[in-house]
């Protein structure tokens, strides 16, 4: 199933990242952005992951956010996730890079991860910027409030038209600059500045390679394309270099 050419670059490999996206959490039962049953055929972007939508209707956005976080609450991470934190054992450096807010990548035991779209289970004020762990904002209903200011909390998680973390997306890029193996794994690389990350590193030199069931615009751009789900491959792929290895 992997290229010998594939094989080889990884057994030499020093530093290897990998961005993620939705995909990769599918098979632990978590919706994708687009798609056949998408979040973003049934529900409009505009009306609730932007900070406009937030401040004219703070209600409808936390209802939608409190049903996400209780979804990704009770899912766990899946064999994908599992063989990408055993991978990074077997490399002096190993990124993951995700666009995920789902938390699944550090539950599953990964340590170098970069979350450029933020993570769910954080939340803050928009006035004083004090965090708020999830049990504290899923205790109480109604729209939460900050217990010092009073300001409204929002999810740490970033909306469209927003900026990305700068130092997360500085650690991602320089990830990607300097990885020999670039993994695109799960994501239909359609959203910028992620999407980008691929061909940086292609330029760079890494050796890019996409896990996808359905090609995507940066298929062609890849040295190979892996068709199948993440939750499938990761694993013999984890097997094979162990066994080399
Ligand atoms: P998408 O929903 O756009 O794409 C999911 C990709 O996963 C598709 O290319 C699918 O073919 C692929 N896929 C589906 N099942 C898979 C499986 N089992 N294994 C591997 N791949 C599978 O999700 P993203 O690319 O992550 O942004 O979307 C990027 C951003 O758009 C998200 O982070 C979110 C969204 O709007 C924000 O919320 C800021």
């Amino acid at each position: 199933m992997f290229s010998p050419r594939l094989i080889a670059r990884l057994y030499s490999a020093e530093s290897v990242a990998v961005l993620t996206g939705a995909g990769v959490s599918a098979e632990s039962g978590v919706p994708t952005f687009r798609g056949e049953n998408g979040v973003w055929k049934k529900f409009k972007s505009e009306e609730l992951a932007n900070f406009d939508a937030f401040m004219r209707n703070p209600e409808l956005v936390w209802e939608w956010y409190r049903h996400r976080k209780e979804i990704i609450a009770a899912i766990q991470p899946n064999a994908g996730h599992y063989a990408l934190a055993d991978l990074e054992k077997h490399y002096r450096r190993f990124s993951i890079i995700t666009q995920n807010i789902d938390n699944l990548h550090r539950r599953a035991g990964s340590k170098e991860v970069y979350e450029l779209h933020g993570n769910i289970e954080r939340n803050y004020c928009i006035s004083c910027r004090k965090q708020f762990p999830n049990q504290e904002i899923l205790s109480k209903p109604g729209i939460p409030r900050c217990s010092d200011c009073d300001g409204l909390i929002r999810p740490d998680v970033v909306w469209f038209g927003e900026l990305l973390p700068p130092d997360v997306w500085d650690a991602a890029a320089e990830a990607a600059a300097h990885a020999d193996v670039f993994f695109s794994i799960g994501t239909s690389a359609i959203v910028y500045p992620a999407a980008s990350l691929p061909i940086m590193a292609k330029h760079a030199g890494a050796y890019l390679v996409e896990i996808n069931p359905d090609p995507t615009p940066i298929t062609d751009s890849a040295d190979e394309f892996i068709g199948g789900k993440s939750g499938e491959i990761l694993p013999q792929l984890l097997q094979e270099i162990t066994r080399k290895g």
